[in-house]
């Protein structure tokens, strides 16, 4: 950004008759670094040298300006995840759908405010399979003098979850669409970086969260891993459960909680222990036949005092497909709905879209490994080809021919969804978008197929915040279903879990002009083709508008 319009911002930020607010200034330079885990060294490409990167601060109605240097040899662009980019979609950061990416030597500063949110959201890398090591915490604190709706915390600490491969995840993902089947799973899982001691790598110690008694800590969880959902515990510890996605729930005390790639959870912790250690941990929820990395990450919560030597308080993780503990953690997020937090629900419903998800199988006569065939992913059966040319340009600027605007609100075809599949599982591929008017609202339900095998699958939608309204097994009736909506006081996020088998609805309202991209958050579904985009129109009064591309946005 030119400097003086930078002076401009800060003289409106000052402006003492205007709300306060700040111009937050960040530097991310793409490097790589090498890194030691499970005993083994390999370069990883990082922000700032640092895995996960660092923490982005900053208030409600704040202004964030990120310059991001691309120092490595790959294409790069940063997503800011869960941000709501309104009228500002050229800083959202999925390559080719709202930007060119920043290419190897380039930067491009990310300009953007924090418009009526607060919480924990994260950033990550929107290209390749770079988000596997370029990620971290984007902490958005209420405006100054604003209180939490929940009890102050004494201290609050950012706990980011991933996934650690040994080898180069560039390479595991290529070797992977070359052979037309799965990428190899994860070696291990890591709380802020550390996967703790594992078989394979004993010696290796895990992170330590110092606390002390008597106090109450707010964990801000973030998962940052490709792949994998997540449970979440701490031994002899209750959690209260404040936030998720940085949007208020009604508080809750559990055991473990459930948190999916993309997916945030705001805790409350009260050390109502005099001293110890307990375990920290986080293992893999997967309730479908497909492989997963079944490695658990431990962390220890260390009391003040406590002598190192003092054996840790373990605790048992709930199976890998404990799907009623996952269930009974989904059905307890409840919207705050208070005054000052109000659910907005849309009640009246423009748009009525089902969208199958799933996975499918497509002719690839180099593939030996799949036989000729390779594993692909679909929404309504369109497996999503990315352009080469970004959508929000392509609009904004009339381009023809990157994309068209037919993507279909409904299946093609009708089957018993939550079933086995029809034997042909060959999808189209196709650059469509879902077009909406400015303002027009959204019911989407998502229904998993069991084509190949049902899976769970958390989708994220750029842009919005949207309403869990419902959710259910098998195959979603539209007719039946409807009337257990919860139109009150639904959980309101950016990703949700697509149940294995069943179906989700959620509900929105277009009201942000842009292309906005919505894809499963499991990231080689991603790139199987499971994404589409929607399209909003401007809407005609002053502020309705997408703005203008900055001047250093990235070329193609
Ligand atoms: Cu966090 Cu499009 O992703």
């Amino acid at each position: 950004m030119d400097s003086w319009v930078r002076f401009l911002f800060l003289v409106a930020c000052f402006l003492p008759a205007l709300v306060e607010c700040r111009v937050r200034n960040y530097k991310f330079n793409v490097v790589f670094k090498n890194s030691t885990k499970l005993c083994s060294t390999k370069p990883i490409v990082t922000v700032n040298g640092k895995f996960p990167g660092p923490t982005l601060y900053a208030r409600e109605d704040d202004t964030v300006l990120v310059k991001v240097v691309n120092h490595v040899k790959y294409n790069v662009s940063v997503h800011w995840h869960g941000v709501r980019q309104l009228r500002t979609g050229w800083a959202d950061g999925p390559a080719y759908i709202t930007q060119c990416p920043i290419q190897p030597g380039q930067n491009y500063i990310y300009n953007f405010t924090l418009t009526g949110q607060r919480g924990t959201l994260l950033w990550h890398a929107h290209i390749l399979w770079l988000r596997s090591t370029v990620h971290g915490a984007l902490v958005i604190l209420p405006k100054r003098g604003v209180p939490y709706p929940f009890p102050a915390p004494q201290k609050e600490v950012v706990v980011v979850l991933a996934e650690w491969w040994k080898s180069d995840t560039e390479a595991v993902i290529n070797q992977a669409l070359q052979s037309g089947i799965a990428p190899n799973v994860s070696d291990a899982h890591t709380i802020n970086g550390h996967p703790g001691p594992v078989p394979a790598c004993p010696s290796q110690k895990g992170y330590t969260l110092p606390v002390e008694s008597g106090k109450t800590y707010l964990l801000r969880i973030v998962n940052a891993a490709l792949n994998e959902e997540l449970f979440f515990k701490i031994a002899g510890h209750k959690l209260t459960v404040v936030e998720v996605d940085a949007t208020y729930v009604k508080p809750f005390k559990t055991e473990t909680i459930l948190v999916a790639p993309g997916q945030t959870t705001n805790v409350l912790l009260t050390t109502d222990q005099n001293s110890g250690k307990y375990l920290v941990a986080a293992s893999t929820f997967m309730d479908s036949p497909i492989a997963v990395d079944n490695l658990t990450a431990t962390a220890t919560l260390h009391y003040s005092g406590t002598l190192s030597s003092t054996p840790t308080n373990v605790t048992k993780m709930p199976l890998i497909n404990a799907t009623q503990v996952a269930n009974g953690f989904i059905n307890s997020l409840k919207s705050l709905n208070s005054k000052k937090f109000p659910a907005t629900v849309p009640l009246k419903i423009d748009h009525h879209l089902l969208f199958t998800v799933g996975l499918g199988v497509n002719p690839c006569p180099t593939c030996k490994a799949g036989n000729g065939s390779r594993v692909v992913a679909s929404i309504n059966n369109v497996t999503f080809v990315m352009p080469t040319t970004a959508l929000l340009q392509a609009h904004f600027f009339n381009i023809s021919g990157v994309y068209t605007t037919d993507f279909p609100a409904n299946p093609p075809i009708t089957f018993n969804f939550s079933g086995a599949g029809p034997t042909n599982m060959q999808t189209t591929n196709g650059t469509k978008v879902y077009r909406l008017a400015y303002n027009s609202t959204v019911q989407l339900v998502m229904q998993d197929t069991g084509m190949i095998a049902p899976e769970n699958h958390p989708v994220h939608l750029h842009g919005f915040n949207f309403f869990q309204v419902g959710r259910g097994l098998g195959n979603y009736n539209a007719t039946t279903d409807p009337k257990n909506f919860n139109l009150v006081d639904p959980v309101e996020r950016n990703t949700i879990g697509v149940p294995t088998g069943g179906w989700v609805a959620i509900r929105f309202r277009a009201d942000n002009p842009g292309v906005w991209f919505l894809h499963c958050h499991l990231e080689v579904h991603t790139t199987w083709g499971l994404k589409m985009a929607f399209l909003v129109d401007n809407g005609k009064g002053p502020n309705q508008s997408l703005l203008p591309p900055p001047k250093d946005l990235p070329k193609c």
